[in-house]
């Protein structure tokens, strides 16, 4: 904790507040980042953008983008995976991209494979659709889970496994340990049965340990880690950590391109999977003479239905390659720091009765959690402002940040103390809701507020950012909630129904 939580946030005492700020967080290294954010990210600061929505997507450096499109002017490709010249040379930079993740994730080729999708949901529907779930075998979701691992229930309660949800556990959201011992403990002699959480959430950005990955194997679980919010500022390590299925997206990484991910499975577990189809690619010979008849190709190629992203994988090997340029550690480092000081500052902030302006949900120091942070606001009296409102102003101040459910509907649920019966009800109806409806509906009829505000820090983020979001705060002390409903809304149709990252 530091000792200047009074200021004031102005923009003449910045000065004043980043000395504060470095004497706290002594490992922050300034002038490394001003010469990156200066090079790679002029254009924020040219259209005084504070970015602070790393979890919803990282943002791509200058030099990413000239260096793709360098190659593409200079060179000459075929879609990959024939003899011919252009197509060789296309496969050469295929392979090269699929190499350099193996690196970048420590994972050895001989372990685990590496399958490019087109996002961490292709990947994981890769697991969800081909994981032999079966009567007497198990999914094992937790509530902090990304609707598309949520997903995965779907085709786990079609083929009759019993779906559990794990809860997590107010007020810093983490698993309760005993609990999954006694899940994990439960399991039929030849069934199979998945575990699914998130290394990090993207709601609370608690990190759900890693350690359960061995100790849920030792019990005959395959274990899918979600790392599409961790592996952006966190080392994920493969050769320390055997997780079965890691799905992730590059774009939370490092921001370009969008439209590829990649599923890291281990050999042993791909085994398992049953491909409900095949597609161009991932099989040797077929037949149109004789149903069912065809060879699936072993290892990655297998998974990969269709064409894959060729032109854009040269680029994945471009953002993993400037990553590590920087190092992630640092950037870990530096996410940290602007973390713990945000949670120093947001938690201090009090109105003149001294209630508190800030409500954080999850862990509210740096203890086993990432650089995203989900909180509420409330005003003087304690009535919760409305989201909707608190983004628009952010809008106007040039903030992105996000609002909603961010897709975790199960931290939503406990944060906003939504029951199950509350639930039935929104679903007991005739017709489908939009969230912004269900928000309303949730308000008007349960007083409950099941909606969240979130930013997140990233490569880019500097210590003005962070500072500028602590004045833009500082502007709701003693504001009360009947100021802030006068604010216009301004939506478009497509806002209101999608809340997908
Ligand atoms: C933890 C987590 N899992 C999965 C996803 C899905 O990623 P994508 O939308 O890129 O498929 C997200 C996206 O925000 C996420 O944060």
């Amino acid at each position: 904790m530091n000792n200047f939580t009074s200021i004031d946030y102005s923009p003449e005492k910045m000065d004043m507040g980043q000395v504060a700020f470095k004497q706290a967080y002594p490992t922050f290294e300034t002038a490394q980042l001003d010469e990156l954010r200066a090079r790679e990210y002029a254009r924020l600061d040219k259209q005084d953008q504070v970015y602070l929505d790393y979890t919803g997507g990282g943002l791509y450096a200058a030099s990413q983008i000239r260096d793709h499109m360098t190659m593409l002017n200079e060179g000459v490709f075929g879609n990959p995976h024939s003899q011919n010249p252009t197509s060789l040379a296309m496969t050469h930079l295929v392979e090269s991209a699929r190499s350099y993740v193996f690196e970048f994730f420590n994972a050895s080729p001989d372990e685990y494979v590496v399958i490019f999708t087109a996002n961490a949901s292709a990947a994981i529907k890769l697991v969800a659709e081909a994981y032999p779930f079966g009567p007497g075998g198990r999914f094992l979701p937790i509530f902090d889970n990304h609707n598309s691992v949520n997903g995965i229930r779907e085709f786990a309660r079609a083929r009759g496994a019993a779906v559990t949800y794990l809860p997590t556990v107010l007020p810093e959201l983490r698993l309760d340990a005993d609990a999954l011992k006694k899940q994990l403990d439960q399991v039929q002699p030849s069934s199979h049965n998945l575990l699914a959480y998130p290394a990090q959430s993207n709601f609370t950005g608690v990190q759900h340990s890693l350690e359960w990955i061995a100790k849920a194997q030792a019990k005959g679980w395959d274990v899918l880690l979600d790392c599409a919010a961790f592996a952006p500022t966190n080392r994920l390590d493969l050769s320390a950590w055997k997780p079965d299925f890691v799905p992730l997206s590059f774009y939370k990484i490092f921001g370009y391109p969008t439209g590829v991910g990649c599923l890291l499975a281990r050999k042993a577990a791909l085994t398992k999977l049953q491909r409900p189809w095949f597609a161009g690619g991932t099989i040797t010979i077929t037949s149109v003479q004789g149903e069912g008849w065809h060879y699936l190709i072993d290892g990655e190629a297998g998974f990969e239905d269709g064409t894959i992203n060729y032109l854009n994988l040269p680029a994945i090997e471009i953002g993993l390659r400037y990553i590590t340029g920087i190092g992630l550690d640092a950037i870990h480092e530096r996410v940290s720091c602007l973390t713990g000081w945000l949670l120093d500052q947001m938690t201090a902030l009090r109105h003149s009765n001294g209630t508190p302006l800030v409500q954080v949900f999850g862990p509210t120091d740096l203890h086993e959690r990432g650089g995203t942070i989900a909180f509420s606001l409330d005003d003087p009296d304690g009535a919760r402002l409305d989201y909707r409102r608190v983004e628009a102003l952010a809008n106007k101040a040039n903030i992105s940040l996000r609002t909603g459910c961010f897709c975790n509907p199960g931290t939503g649920e406990i944060v906003h103390h939504l029951t199950k019966e509350e639930m039935a009800e929104a679903f007991n109806r005739p017709s489908a809701m939009s969230f912004e409806y269900f928000f309303d509906w949730a308000r008007r009829e349960h007083s409950r507020n099941p909606s969240t505000i979130r930013i997140s820090v990233g490569v880019a983020t500097n210590f003005a950012d962070v500072y500028r979001f602590m004045r833009f705060l500082h502007g709701f002390v003693d504001k009360p909630e009947a100021e802030v409903n006068a604010v216009e809304l301004e939506y478009t149709a497509y806002d209101t129904v999608r809340d997908t990252a």
